[in-house]
């Protein structure tokens, strides 16, 4: 990867690209340069056929305190209505490959809409989990509202932005908010090998897996089986499929193609 970037490290490891947010003097407070770049990492990434999976991560004392508020202290309306920042979230719906969000320390506000955003979080041991924007007069603005209801429940999720109460790494866990906990200190390897099983399955059912899945929050339950049943027969059409189940009969591990 030749780009060149401020505010992020951008490395790959075998099939992993990783992506770490680096403002630590502002605790990866995300602001619209960073986001920019976030984005354009995460689509060279996509582009790239030799990654398989994305980690997104910060430093081990935050992941991201939130959108940086010094840089919309003084925003009125029409500047933050015409202003890409906010979208910059969405866009992290148009990545087809997965993203891991490996969270350590502050994952507040925009952070935790971030992380939210990606496809699965897993945590160090000291994470804190918060939307806190209550206490600046705004509400949660990149999706928070949303994405924390479904990922936990109206309670929790009212509980949580309502207070602005941090969820520790554990109470996520308890409340589905995060697939994995692990220790601080090996967090990162942690991640990284997680994403490196996931980078080595065969990339056509990866992607047809994640749309389907995240289709359920799209759609009913009927439009979605609808859709995963299309995505599973159309799998039928690859050669990774005839190579999967051969691999499987013939007792040997199976080599992907991508086709
Ligand atoms: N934006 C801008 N700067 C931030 C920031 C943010 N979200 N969070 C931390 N920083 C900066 C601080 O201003 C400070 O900079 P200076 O040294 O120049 O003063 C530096 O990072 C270190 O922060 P603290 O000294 O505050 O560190 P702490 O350990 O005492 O506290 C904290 C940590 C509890 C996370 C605290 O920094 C904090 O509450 N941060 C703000 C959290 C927040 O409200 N996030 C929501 C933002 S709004 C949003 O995200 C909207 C949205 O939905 C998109």
């Amino acid at each position: 990867m030749t780009e060149q970037y401020v505010n992020l490290l951008v490395s790959h490891r075998e099939r992993v690209g990783i992506i770490q947010l680096n403002r630590p003097e502002a605790l990866n407070a995300l602001n619209s340069e960073l986001m920019d770049e976030l984005v354009r990492a995460l689509q060279d990434f996509d582009a790239d056929a030799h990654i398989g999976c994305i980690v997104m991560t910060g430093n081990e004392k935050a992941f991201a305190a939130g959108a940086d508020i010094k840089q919309m202290a003084n925003a009125g309306v029409v500047e933050m209505m015409s202003s890409p920042f906010i979208g910059h979230w969405d866009t992290l719906q148009n990545i087809s490959k997965p993203i891991v969000a490996a969270v350590s320390g502050y994952c507040l506000g925009g952070g935790c809409e971030l992380a939210m955003a990606c496809d699965i979080i897993v945590a160090a041991e000291n994470a804190q989990f918060g939307q806190p924007e209550i206490n600046l007069g705004i509400i949660p603005g990149a999706g928070g509202t949303q994405r924390l209801t479904r990922a936990v429940g109206k309670s929790v999720a009212m509980d949580m932005i309502l207070t602005g109460r941090r969820l520790s790494a554990q109470e996520a866990l308890q409340f589905g908010l995060v697939a994995r906990v692990f220790p601080t200190a090996s967090y990162l390897e942690e991640s990284i090998a997680l994403a490196a099983e996931i980078a080595n399955k065969a990339p056509l059912a990866l992607r047809m897996a994640k749309e389907s899945i995240n289709r359920a929050f799209e759609s009913s339950l009927a439009e979605g089986i609808l859709f995963e049943r299309r995505a599973f027969n159309l799998l039928f059409a690859t050669e990774d499929q005839k190579e999967g189940m051969a691999a499987f009969i013939q007792k040997r591990k199976p080599s992907w193609k991508g086709r």
